[in-house]
Parts: structure tokens; sequence; C-alpha cells
């Protein structure tokens, strides 16, 4: 009998979240407990209406993340800046040293939700980039193409061979995270790396497919960029997060719309996972027998590649016969906010 199939209860240190969307306002109260229920730290990503620019603006934004952490969470909100073509690089190292800021995000422009201020011309930043480079601060990359004549499913691709490989050959010394790699091109770059690249990679990336989206009916709650790719990649990106690689670590990616916002004509990019991410990755490792390395993909890996140390805290995931019966929705005090649903019961729970 494998170990995982006596294992009722599995301990490991707290996960942090290396890639969340927390929002503002309303929906910042409603999301972040989730968060801080389960993770000690997360990076933050920028892509507010306007979008997290300067120090200043992260160190504003931090102060509102904190207010909406409930009492008895012990979280720590990791912050970015979201890159422009007017970043200065002064601020951004001013950021960085004092620890307010871990790293920058490279939006090109136009890719995703809010990201019409991001960058069109990389040599327009690239005395930024040589900056942080030296500096050894790490630029977390949204890797695909925007070129409406590239097809969306073939955008990472493309991403990778005409912008990631020319900036990894032009600047090898820079950190950077592709963040939520989908195709086995993502995982087969990264993998061909020094170790100073990484790759997060999402919870629902490795639950589904295409057809989660579009077979049967149009489903967009299953809709985010990059949009999820066929099954062969789906498999490639398990792979990549239950074989302990240190280079894949846990981003989840969560995204949250209210629902007016996703079941329209035109609906938004994003899932919202926080809530129910560490029972839907207990079930996926213990389907592949990995439970043994959900540890170093949500809570080893990350703090490796970003230079920090491992939480001391622990997590508790117990397998319960009933299945978890997790909230559906969370209301921001005027709209609804739907749940990742992973299509298959959630035994396992974070006690
Ligand atoms: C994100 C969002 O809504 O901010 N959406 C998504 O589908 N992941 C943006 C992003 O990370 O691309
Ligand atoms: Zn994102």
């Amino acid at each position: 009998m494998r170990l995982e199939d006596e294992m009722k209860q599995l301990t490991i240190r707290r996960p942090d979240d290396w890639h969340v969307h927390l929002r503002d306002g309303a929906v910042l109260k409603a999301v972040t407990p989730d968060t801080s229920a389960h993770f000690s730290r997360a990076i933050v990503m920028p892509n507010l209406v306007p979008p997290v620019v300067t120090t200043r603006d992260a160190a504003a934004y931090r102060d509102r993340i904190l207010a909406a952490i409930p009492s008895g969470h012990d979280f720590t909100p990791l912050m970015t800046l979201y890159l422009t073509e007017g970043t200065s690089a002064e601020d951004v190292e001013v950021g960085f040293r004092s620890g307010l800021v871990t790293a920058v995000k490279l939006y090109p422009a136009g890719a995703t939700t809010n990201s019409q201020s991001g960058v069109r011309d990389l040599s327009k930043v690239m005395p930024v980039l040589e900056r942080m480079a030296s500096i050894g601060m790490t630029l977390c990359v949204h890797g695909e193409v925007t070129d409406p004549s590239t097809d969306i499913f073939d955008r990472e691709a493309v991403f990778i061979e005409r912008v990631l490989a020319p900036l990894r050959e032009r600047l090898p010394e820079l950190r950077i995270v592709m963040e939520h790699v989908t195709t086995k091109d993502g995982v087969d770059f990264v993998s061909s790396q020094s170790e100073n690249m990484g790759a997060t990679i999402t919870t629902h990336h490795l639950i589904i497919n295409r057809n989660a989206i579009l077979a049967g009916g149009i489903r967009p709650h299953y809709y985010c960029l990059p949009v999820a790719k066929r099954e062969e990649h789906r498999l490639v990106l398990r792979r990549a997060a239950t074989s302990g690689d240190a280079r894949f670590f846990l981003g989840t990616d969560s995204a949250p719309h209210v629902d007016p916002l996703k079941e329209c004509a035109c609906g938004c990019a994003g899932i919202y996972s926080s809530l129910n991410t560490m029972s839907c990755l207990a079930h996926v490792f213990e389907e592949d027998g990995a439970l043994d390395r959900l540890e170093a993909f949500a809570s080893l890996n990350g703090p490796a590649f970003y230079r920090l140390p491992p939480n001391e805290a622990t997590i508790t995931l117990e397998r319960r016969e009933t299945a978890w019966d997790y909230p559906r929705k969370r209301n921001t005090g005027e709209d609804d906010i739907t749940v990742f649903d992973p299509m298959f019961p959630l035994h396992w729970v974070a006690t």
C-alpha cells in the first residue's frame, strides 16, 4: 500500500501564494480573508485601476490590504510594482531595498485584465531591468504576446520565442518568474534555463483543460488568462508541479471578478480559487501519488526562489469521508463572486 493511501492527515509548512489578485475596496475585503486563512505570504498583483506603479502606490495599497486581514490571521502581503515605460529604476530600487516591494510585474500592453498601461517596447524598460538584475530583484512576467494576429492558444509559445528567450540572452542575470505557465512549451523553456528562472503554476490549470470552458456550453467561470490549453499541456503542468522540481511553485492566480462581469456577453478573465485551492491541490497531488511533494510545490520552492525563509508555522490537511460543502460564492456586499468548481468532490480540508 502506498503511503498516501493510509494518510488521512498531511501536515506541511504553511504555503505561500506567489501570484494572487486581491483587488481593492469591497472585493479586497471579501476575498483577502480566504487568502490569509491558509497562506502566510502572497505576491500581490498590481493591476488595479489605476495600477500600482510606484513604491508610494505600493505602500498605500499594502495598508489597505493589511486593514482587510481578519484579526488572528498571520499574513504578509508581498508587494509588486506594475512596470510601465515610465517606471523609474531609482524608485524600484528604493522600494526593494526598503523591503516594501518584492518584485516587478511585466504585463505586455493589452495582454490581460487592466494591462493597458503595460509595456509596448521592451527596450524602453531595459534600464529598469538592468537595475533589477544588479540588485537581485525578481521580474514576474505575464508571458503572452498581444499581437491580434497570434492565435490566443499560441500566445504563450510565441512570447517565449519572441520576447522571453531574447530577454534571457540579453540579461541572463535577471531573475525571472514566468507567471501562470500553461503549456508544455513554457515548462520546457523554464526547465532549460538556469536556476535564476522559475515559473508559477495555478491550481486551476492543473485541473481544467480548454474543454471546461467550451465543451457542452460556454462556461465563463473557467475563462482566465492565459486561457486553459489542451489536455496534453495540462498533463505536462501536472508533472512539473508534482515533480518536486524547485523551479515550479504555486501561484494561484486567484483573480476575482463579480458575477455580473463574468456572466455577460464579454466576460472578464479570471478564476477565483483562493477559498478552496489547498483542498484542490491535495486532491491533485494525491491523485498523482505525490502528496509527499505538495509541500515543495506550495511551501518550499517559492521561498527558495525569492530567497526568503520558508514559513515556520504549519497547516494540516485532513482527508474526510464526507466531501466539504465549501461556499460556492463570496459576497462583496453587493455582488457574488463565484468560487472555482474543480468538478470533483473535495475530501481534503484545511483544518
Ligand atoms: C487576471 C485578472 O483578472 O486580473 N485574470 C486572469 O484571468 N488571470 C489577470 C492576469 O493575471 O492575467
Ligand atoms: Zn494574474
